[in-house]
C-alpha cells in the first residue's frame, strides 16, 4: 500500500483545549506508535511565535507528557502557522504553507478547530472560499468541530446551515470527548452484549435512571464562555444527553453513525422534562470570578428529571444532575431497579434496591449491588457489591477520549461522531429547560458539597434519594500511573 503523508492542522493551537487535550493526546498516540507516518502538524495561532517559541510554550503547560522523548518527537513535526481567522489572506498563505510541507505529495488533512464556537463560521466559509477544503485526488479532508453545537436551536441550525454550505457531512466530524471515554462506549457494549439484562432494562423492572456528573474545579479561566452557557448548555445539552440516549435507545442496527444517530432521534424526540424537578444552582463564588458579572444568575449546577414516552421507559424516571466546585470529581450513572417485596428477609436492617451503576471517571468500572446473606445462624441479608474495574481487569491504563477521537478520525470511523439532526433535538429539549429557568428553583450552594440542598429534597419529594458516592471504589485498589 503506498504511504500517504498526513496532516494535523490544530486552529487554536495555544488554546486551553490543544494544551490541556489535543497535544497531550498526540503525544500518548505517538508514544503508543499510533500516528500515521509521515505526519505533521501544522499549530495555528494569532500569536507570533516560532515553532521552537510555540513548542516551549505548549511545555509550561502542568503535563508530565511534555516531558519525555516522545514530546520531543511530536514536538520536531510541529511548524507554527501565525494566522488571524477573518483574514481570507491569510488563508492562501496557510495553502503554501501547506503545499511546502507536504511537498506535492497526495496529503491527507485532519483540521481541527479548537477555537470558540463564534469564530466557527468564519473559519469555515475562510476554508472553503480560499481553496483550502479542496485536497489532491485520493486524499482526505476531515474538518472537526468541538460542542457546543450553537447556543440553542436557532443558532444550532443556523450552524448546520453555514457548515453545509462550506462542506459535506462526510467531511465533518463533530466532537463530544463524552462519547471518546471507554466507559461511555462500554454502556453499548453491556447493553447489547449481555442479553441476560435486556429483560431487566424497562419500567418493569427499573424504578428510575441518576446519573450524576460532578467536578469539583470551578469555572476556571473560561468565564467568558462559561458565564453565556452555564452548566445545561455546557454539560446537559451534550454529553448528560449522550449518556440518556447510550442507556434508553432500542438496539441499533449497527454502531455505524446513521443508526447511531436514528435510535438517538427517537429518544429526543420523546423527551420531556418535569420542571417542579428542575433546579438551578450556583456555587458561592462565583459571582467574583474573573471575567463575570457580577449579578450573573448563571446556573453551575443544573438538576432536572427526564421523562421518556417510549413504550420501554414510560414511568420510569431520568435524574440527572451536574455542577461545578462540587464534592469530588466523578460522572456515574446508577440504573435502580424496583424493589423486590423481601417478604422473607424482613428483618433485613437497610433496605436497599438492586443497582447497576457505570463508573464513567475516575475508577472506571461496573458495580451491581446485590444482597448477600450474612454469615451465621440467622438468614439475614446486607447489600454487597459485585464489581468489575478496568484497571484491575486489564491492566492498563485507559486511553484517553481525545486519543481516541484522533485514532477515529484518523481512521476514518464516524461511528462516535455527532449527527446534526440529534443535536438540533436536544436543544429543543434544553430550550424549553431554560425558557422556564424562571419559574425553576434557584439556590446558591457552597464549594466542596453536593450542590443546593433543594436537590436532596426535591429527590425526596419523589420519595427517593441521591445515591451517596464514593471518592474511592474498586476495593480501593488504584491503578498506578
Ligand atoms: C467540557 C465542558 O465539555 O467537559 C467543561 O465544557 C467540563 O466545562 C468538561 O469541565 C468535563 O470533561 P471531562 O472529560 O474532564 O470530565
Amino acid at each position: 500500500m503506498a504511504v500517504q503523508p498526513t496532516t494535523i492542522i490544530i486552529f487554536g493551537a495555544t488554546g486551553d483545549l490543544a494544551r490541556q487535550k489535543l497535544f497531550p493526546a498526540l503525544v500518548s498516540l505517538c508514544e503508543r506508535g499510533e500516528l500515521p507516518e509521515p505526519f505533521s502538524c501544522v499549530a495555528i495561532g494569532r500569536r507570533p511565535f516560532t515553532n521552537l517559541e510555540f513548542t516551549n510554550y505548549i511545555a509550561t503547560t502542568n503535563n508530565a507528557l511534555f516531558k519525555g522523548e516522545h514530546w520531543e518527537q511530536l514536538a520536531a513535526n510541529i511548524r507554527y502557522f501565525q494566522l488571524d481567522f477573518l483574514e481570507i489572506d491569510h488563508y492562501q498563505g496557510l495553502n503554501h504553507f501547506l503545499q511546502e510541507i507536504e511537498q506535492g505529495s497526495v496529503a491527507n488533512r485532519l483540521m481541527y478547530l479548537a477555537v470558540p464556537p463564534n469564530s466557527y463560521k468564519g473559519i469555515l466559509h475562510n476554508l472553503a472560499e480560499s481553496g483550502l477544503r479542496n485536497v489532491a485526488e485520493g486524499a482526505w479532508l476531515r474538518v472537526v468541530l468541538e460542542k457546543p453545537f450553537g447556543h440553542d436551536l436557532v443558532s444550532a441550525q443556523e450552524l448546520n446551515r453555514e457548515i453545509a454550505e462550506c462542506f459535506t457531512e462526510e467531511q465533518l466530524y463533530r466532537v463530544d470527548h463524552y462519547l471518546g471515554k471507554e466507559t461511555v462506549q462500554n454502556i453499548l457494549a453491556f447493553r447489547f452484549a449481555n442479553g441476560i439484562f435486556e429483560p431487566l432494562w424497562n419500567n418493569e423492572h427499573v424504578d428510575h435512571i441518576q446519573i450524576t456528573v460532578a467536578e469539583n474545579e470551578g469555572i476556571g479561566t473560561r468565564g467568558n464562555y462559561y458565564d453565556q452557557a452555564g452548566a445545561f448548555r455546557d454539560m446537559v445539552q451534550n454529553h448528560l444527553l449522550q449518556l440518556v440516549a447510550f442507556l434508553t435507545m432500542e438496539e441499533p442496527d449497527s454502531f455505524i453513525q446513521a443508526d447511531l444517530a436514528k435510535q438517538k432521534q427517537m429518544i429526543f424526540n420523546q423527551l420531556t422534562f418535569d420542571s417542579t424537578r428542575t433546579l438551578f444552582g450556583q456555587y458561592a463564588g462565583y459571582r467574583q470570578e474573573a471575567q463575570i458579572n457580577p449579578e450573573s444568575t448563571t446556573e453551575t449546577f443544573a438538576m432536572t428529571k427526564l421523562e421518556l414516552s417510549t413504550a420501554r421507559w414510560q414511568g420510569t424516571p431520568i435524574y440527572l444532575r451536574t455542577g461545578k466546585k462540587m464534592a469530588i470529581r466523578i460522572s456515574e450513572i446508577s440504573v435502580v431497579f424496583k424493589q423486590s417485596d423481601q417478604r422473607l428477609f424482613h428483618n433485613k436492617k437497610d433496605k436497599q434496591p438492586n443497582i447497576l451503576t457505570f463508573r464513567i471517571q475516575p475508577d472506571e468500572g461496573i458495580a451491581l449491588q446485590l444482597d448477600v446473606k450474612t454469615p451465621g445462624e440467622n438468614m439475614l441479608v446486607q447489600s454487597v457489591n459485585m464489581e468489575f474495574c478496568y484497571s484491575m481487569t486489564f491492566k492498563m491504563k485507559l486511553p484517553d477520549a481525545y486519543e481516541r477521537v484522533f485514532m477515529d478520525i484518523l481512521k476514518g470511523d464516524f461511528t462516535l461522531a455527532l449527527h446534526p439532526g440529534p443535536i438540533e433535538q436536544s436543544w429543543q429539549l434544553i430550550d424549553a429547560i431554560l425558557a422556564k429557568k424562571e419559574s425553576c428553583f434557584f439556590e446558591p450552594y457552597a464549594e466542596g458539597t453536593w450542590g443546593p440542598s433543594k436537590a436532596d429534597q426535591l429527590m425526596l419529594e419523589d420519595n427517593r434519594r441521591w445515591l451517596a458516592h464514593e471518592s474511592q471504589v474498586c476495593n480501593g485498589v488504584l491503578l498506578a500511573d
